[in-house]
């Protein structure tokens, strides 16, 4: 898929704020840190369209970007970063669970792990959660330039088998970086499988 225009549409601290529903939306979503506005600077190949920062907690609120003037990319803050302060990491999870259980237009919800680590507690407890609301959405293993082409694929057997034995299946995983652009293809060949279907 051509990604011919992006625009950043606006930030909102609640759904209310959000642009108003209509077009397709594809959300990041992922622990702080892992590389969720990266990636969305590489897919769209727009460097510094999406904030990035070396300290987690860096996007907290939730941002809209048009893509070819029809459908939305929308970067979420991370979850499950202990060092900002509870009432904030308390409003952050709330923002973040009322768009994804109200906002319908979501058509895919791309879940991003750290490739280099075993499922963290607190990624299978947001997976455990997106199957129980029956949400859409696939798992990118990001960082992947940090890893051999041996760790990668033994990570990400090892992630399948973990998914497998908590949740008895698993969704698509596509490993991916945002350094070299792997991944890319499959990931936006995913978004317009979708998109065709509309
Ligand atoms: P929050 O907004 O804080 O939740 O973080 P985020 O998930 O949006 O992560 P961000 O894109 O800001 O990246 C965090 C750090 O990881 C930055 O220092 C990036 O340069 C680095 N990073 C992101 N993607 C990659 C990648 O594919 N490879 C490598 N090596 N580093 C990456
Ligand atoms: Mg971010």
């Amino acid at each position: 898929m051509n990604i011919n225009s992006v625009k950043f549409i606006k930030s909102s601290a609640t759904l209310k704020q959000c642009p108003p529903a209509g077009l397709p939306e594809f959300a990041f979503i992922g622990r702080s840190n892992v590389g969720k506005s990266s990636l969305i600077n590489m897919l769209t190949g727009r460097k510094g369209l999406a904030k990035v920062s070396g300290t987690p907690g860096k996007t907290r609120l939730i941002n809209h970007f048009l893509v070819n003037d029809s459908w939305y990319i929308v970067d979420l803050p991370g979850y499950g970063f202990a060092k900002i302060s509870r009432e904030e990491r308390t409003r952050l999870a709330g923002m973040i669970e009322e768009y994804l259980l109200n906002r319908r237009t979501v058509k895919l919800i791309f879940l991003l792990v750290d490739s280099r680590l075993e499922p963290q507690k607190s990624d299978l407890d947001f997976i455990a959660g997106l199957f129980r609301l029956d949400l859409p959405f696939l798992i990118l293993l990001t960082k992947s330039d940090k890893l051999t082409r041996n760790e990668l694929s033994r990570n990400t057997g090892k992630y399948q088998e973990t998914l497998e034995g908590y949740f008895s299946r698993c969704p698509v995983l596509i490993p991916c970086s945002s350094r070299t652009g792997f991944g890319k293809e499959r990931i936006l060949g995913e978004t317009e499988e979708l998109l065709k279907e509309m």
